[in-house]
């Protein structure tokens, strides 16, 4: 791949709508753009450009068959991308957009095939970040965009992150500061019979069930060795250079365990990296200890997580031993890019 000149750019409340403006050519011409949304950073193409789209997945390094997600800035522009829009679709979207969902349609024929990998669905969703819905806007068309990290790494969550990954493979980097979830939107795929989520996110599980009480769960999210429904989630993912076993169970046994683990493996000579909370961030002797928030607050755990996982990387830790946390509300998010980034390495204690 040629290299590409990257130019970044920071948005504040004065350059917003001229850099956008800028970022909108750049697209429009079939350039990339990566750009920050309320979860993590986009990497961003035309939607409707099958060469522009191809750009995404050379950059990232990305599987032809995982399929993208295409974003839009307004309800309208839903329409020409899908069969229809059932009722109980349309109130989800006045319920949940712009926010954390994506959902996942019927596709129409408008659509490139190299979007949905062959599927004859499409995932679309609408972005709760002003510099995002702009961008959209600005653009007019709708904007395919992956997580801007190389395909398998833990998702970027600052601009920082996006540089470290696609700089000199993008035209523009839109620096908006960190995200604010830290996690990818909820896929729910409402295509079929039956409401599936196929990737837990910002919008959890027990929410959903209020508006539609007959959402299930791809056992996949949770199960290793069931065959994921969503193409993108069978791959290696979210995965630090480190080795990495995530200790699930009740917060004393999790402290011993990783205590056990970090006198064995610091005889092997091993630079350790622990995940661990504020509540228990004292209890280990040894290894480079990070805390990524109180157990209290998931939210905040869910915000650290992808940039924790990468300062690992940066002081070249050998393995991480990372607690787990309870698998309720957005700790299944957490769970679950856990368990990717450990390759199912989960340790039940
Ligand atoms: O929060 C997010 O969703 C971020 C930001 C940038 O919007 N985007 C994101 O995109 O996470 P990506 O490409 O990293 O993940 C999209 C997921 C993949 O697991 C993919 O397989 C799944 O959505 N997906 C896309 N289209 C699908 C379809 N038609 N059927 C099933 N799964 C689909
Ligand atoms: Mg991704």
């Amino acid at each position: 791949m040629d290299k590409i000149q990257t130019k970044i750019i920071k948005i504040d409340e004065n350059n917003i709508v001229e850099e956008l403006k800028k970022g909108a050519k750049i697209i429009k011409s079939g350039g990339l753009v990566a750009f920050p949304t309320e979860t993590v950073y986009g990497l961003g193409a035309n939607g409707l450009d099958e060469k522009a789209v191809k750009k995404i997945f050379e950059a990232k390094g990305r599987p032809q068959d995982n399929p993208l997600i295409l974003h839009v800035s307004n309800k309208e522009q839903v329409l020409p991308l899908v069969e229809a829009i059932p009722k109980q679709v349309e109130s989800l979207m006045d319920k949940f957009w712009p926010g954390p969902l994506t959902i996942i349609f019927k596709r129409s024929n408008l659509i490139p095939d190299i979007i949905t990998g062959g599927l004859d669905t499409v995932a679309i969703r609408m972005p709760n970040n002003p510099i995002a819905l702009k961008l959209i806007e600005y653009s007019q068309v709708p904007l395919a965009a992956p997580s801007a990290n190389t395909s398998g790494k833990p998702s970027p969550t600052s601009a920082t992150h996006v540089i470290e990954d696609l700089y000199g493979k993008v035209n523009l980097i839109i620096d908006g500061g960190n995200t604010g979830i830290g996690v990818e939107s909820t896929v729910l795929d409402m295509s079929g019979n039956i409401p599936m989520i196929l990737r837990p996110g910002g919008i959890t599980l027990e929410i959903l069930k209020k508006y539609i009480p007959n959402v299930q769960e791809d056992l996949s999210i949770i199960k290793e060795g069931e065959t994921p429904l969503s193409p993108g989630q069978k791959y290696r993912h979210y995965a630090p250079r480190a080795d990495m076993i995530v200790f699930n169970g009740e917060v004393e046994d999790i402290i011993r365990a990783i205590n056990d683990y970090i006198r064995k493996l610091s005889q092997d000579g091993k630079k350790i990296g622990i995940m661990a909370t504020e509540e228990t961030k004292n209890k280990y002797n040894n290894g480079l200890i990070i805390s990524v928030g109180s157990r209290q607050d998931k939210s905040t755990i869910a915000y650290n997580l992808f940039n924790t996982l990468r300062l690992f990387d940066k002081e070249n830790i050998d393995i991480i031993l990372a607690e787990g946390v309870e698998s309720s509300g957005i700790g299944k998010a957490i769970m679950n890019r856990l368990n990717k980034a450990a390759s199912g390495n989960i340790i039940q204690v």
